[in-house]
């Protein structure tokens, strides 16, 4: 994978804010080895990310994963390494706090920069390992813990147009999917149910769009889905030995439905944002969510009906991932910008300070 852009300084990126453990080396206007070692299968057992194991599980592999990747890439005790970029957040606070410490140390003990990284920006930057960004751009940003939609009217400018103000459409996606008993995390899971099904028209309304703003409530949705369950006594899948192919019609039905719910209502939300940002080139479409196939096919055709370039990740860069963190820290570099070796880490829930220092090293 590479990109059309300047090749920038030769970085390591760290990604430890929730629950993949991953690392990558970005070398000569590429990612030149990347590491990604998933806990699902940990956490699953709980049904959710335990936050106190996810930072051991960091802890206990983040440095043999840089110790292999670094020697993938022939660069073994990090020779050439020219900057560290590390995830500052959002995302579990004890989690972040492992890569941030371990990126300081990196740099410290290498005399080299560090920065740290807006993990939300990261997702939505990931866009260009498929092309370039045009600007001014629209980003949708849809994972696990976020909805939101930004204005990109210039290289590094996010700005906020709308939010979710209850649960993360991927959230949606995994307590439905846990309401229909599929494993964990779901919305892959529903995802590929609902290709199996057609959706049903009108069944549920789609959240939230009577109103005037840009953003999202999918709370109400997920309790739709529960009475719907309860309503038509709808089996409990057998989660340990999923199989598409045993589960019925009707299930299938509603993950369509489900589906289709969530990808129009985003859309909506993201017509109403087009018709408030000037002069829109890019529609960019990032984060776990992106994967959602049903997704991806409407907001392909909604850009291609407004001449809109658009851009989502490869399906492996939609999740969390470092290469998306090497590469947002290379352009932060690039514009001369680097963090002080005592940022903070940036829980869930605080916005990410823009406090970078200036680092003229590889400006361009
Ligand atoms: O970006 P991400 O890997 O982690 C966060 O930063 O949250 O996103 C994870 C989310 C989970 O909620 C997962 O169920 C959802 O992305 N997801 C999907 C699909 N693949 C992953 N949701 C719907 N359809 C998919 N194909
Ligand atoms: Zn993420």
């Amino acid at each position: 994978m590479s990109t059309p852009c300047a090749s920038g300084p030769v970085c390591l990126g760290i990604e430890t804010s929730c629950d993949e453990t991953s690392v990558a080396l970005w070398a000569g206007g590429r990612i030149e080895a990347e590491l990604v070692h998933t806990q699902i299968p940990m956490h699953s057992v709980f049904g959710g990310v335990v936050p106190e194991l996810a930072s051991r599980e960091h802890l206990r592999l983040l440095d043999p994963l840089v110790e292999s990747l670094l020697a993938q890439a022939g660069r073994p005790g990090g020779e050439g390494v020219e900057l560290v970029a590390v995830t500052r957040g959002p995302g579990l606070l004890g989690a972040l706090l492992v890569g941030i410490a371990y990126a300081k140390s990196f740099a410290l003990a290498r005399g080299v920069p560090v920065v740290g990284v807006n993990h939300l920006h990261a997702h939505l930057l990931a866009c260009e390992f498929t092309g370039f960004i045009e600007y001014p751009a629209l980003g949708l940003l849809v994972s696990g813990g976020h909805t939101h939609i930004y204005s990109m009217p210039r290289p590094g400018a996010f700005e906020l147009m709308g939010r979710t103000l209850d649960d993360a459409a991927g959230e949606a996606f995994d307590k439905i999917a846990k309401l229909l008993n599929l494993p964990y995390p779901g919305g892959k899971y529903i995802d590929e149910l609902a290709r199996l099904g057609t959706p049903v028209r009108g069944l549920f309304t789609r959240p939230y769009l009577n109103n005037d703003n840009c953003d999202f409530s999918f709370s109400g949705l997920k309790t739709a889905v529960a009475l719907h369950v309860v309503q038509h006594a709808l089996p409990a899948l057998d989660y340990a030995a999923f199989d598409p192919v045993v589960v019925e019609p009707r299930v299938k039905d509603l993950c369509a439905t489900v589906s289709e719910t969530v990808a129009q209502t985003l859309l909506e939300k993201t017509r109403r944002a087009l018709g408030r940002a000037d002069g829109v080139r890019t529609l960019c479409l990032a984060g776990g969510v992106a994967a959602n196939s049903r997704l991806r096919e409407v907001f392909t055709a909604f850009a291609e009906a407004n001449g809109l370039k658009f851009l989502a990740p490869a399906q492996k860069y939609c999740g969390d991932n470092a290469a998306m963190i090497a590469y947002a820290g290379v352009q932060l570099a690039r514009a001369g910008l680097a963090s002080a070796l005592d940022f903070e880490a940036i829980p869930r829930g605080r916005a990410v300070p823009d406090d970078y220092i200036v680092n003229p090293l590889f400006k361009e």
